[in-house]
């Protein structure tokens, strides 16, 4: 048993105007209310654009919802002549608690390599954000370099050359799943968690391995989440597709049902 408690996290990617997040987020809430969800074991956050935060955050702080809020990416520097950048000092004005760092929509259409994702990771913990770190292979890396090299090699490198780690989280998305239908299988997926799991206790410590939440994601849902979420090597998903329905999303955070814990 570990006191790693699940994250359940919506990626909405580029979805969903503020209006629209209005009425996702309340029927998420409300449907997670009827259900009686806990958050306490299984925490829920979602990840809406930037022009939504400022709504999403305003609906969450009055209506009193425990959801919490993630951004989809930040600058990796703190203000200045950086157009079209998001500052974390921003994101943690509008308690944005998480931000998505690496994602490999990042990676492939914005270029972003392991040194801009140890940047931003740094960025994170500088404005005590807490970083999920996206990490995972194309098909053709896990055919010429086996399962698991590339996700534990992009982990360690993000995670290199801090001065002291803060909290952090790792989401393993094999990209060959990302929006396709294709997922990897639970034990798949488990075996690659425990290998980041291992190279981050390696490389950093004991504690810190056993601290960190590895997150599982790539083409998630109600119906599949719970084969992910047996094994105590994976600490939640990351949902994309499946968080822009809000009861298909609630069916995800409440995976404690399907398993019977
Ligand atoms: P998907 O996306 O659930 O639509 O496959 C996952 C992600 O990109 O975070």
């Amino acid at each position: 048993m570990t006191n790693r408690i699940p994250l359940i996290a919506g990626n909405w990617k580029m979805n969903l105007d503020h209006q629209q997040a209005i009425a996702l987020v309340q029927k998420l809430a409300w449907s997670l209310k009827d259900a009686a969800h806990d958050f306490s074991t299984a925490e829920v956050a979602v990840f809406p654009p930037f022009t939504d935060l400022r709504t999403v955050q305003t609906l969450i702080d009055a209506d009193k919802f425990e959801i919490r809020i993630g951004a989809q990416d930040l600058s990796r520097f703190d203000s200045g002549a950086y157009t079209g950048e998001i500052s974390g000092a921003f994101l943690k004005k509008l308690d944005v608690r998480y931000v998505l760092v690496g994602h490999s929509e990042r990676r492939q259409f914005h270029d972003e390599d392991d040194v801009t994702v140890q940047a931003k990771t740094a960025a994170a913990f500088k404005h005590s954000l807490v970083p999920i770190i996206c990490v995972g292979e194309t098909l053709e890396q896990l055919e010429s370099e086996g399962q698991a090299a590339v996700p534990v090699r992009q982990t360690l490198a993000a995670l290199a050359g801090h001065a002291n780690l803060g909290e952090f989280v790792i989401a393993y998305e094999p990209v060959w799943a990302i929006g396709t239908g294709k997922v990897a299988s639970p034990e798949e997926a488990a075996a690659v968690c425990s290998k980041i799991r291992e190279a981050i206790a390696n490389e950093h410590s004991q504690e810190v391995a056993a601290a960190a939440r590895i997150l599982y994601g790539g083409s998630v849902k109600a119906a599949n989440v719970a084969g992910f979420l047996r094994s105590p090597e994976v600490d939640g998903v990351l949902v994309g597709g499946a968080s822009l329905d809000a009861d298909e999303f609630s069916g995800i955070a409440r995976f404690q049902k399907h398993i019977g814990v």
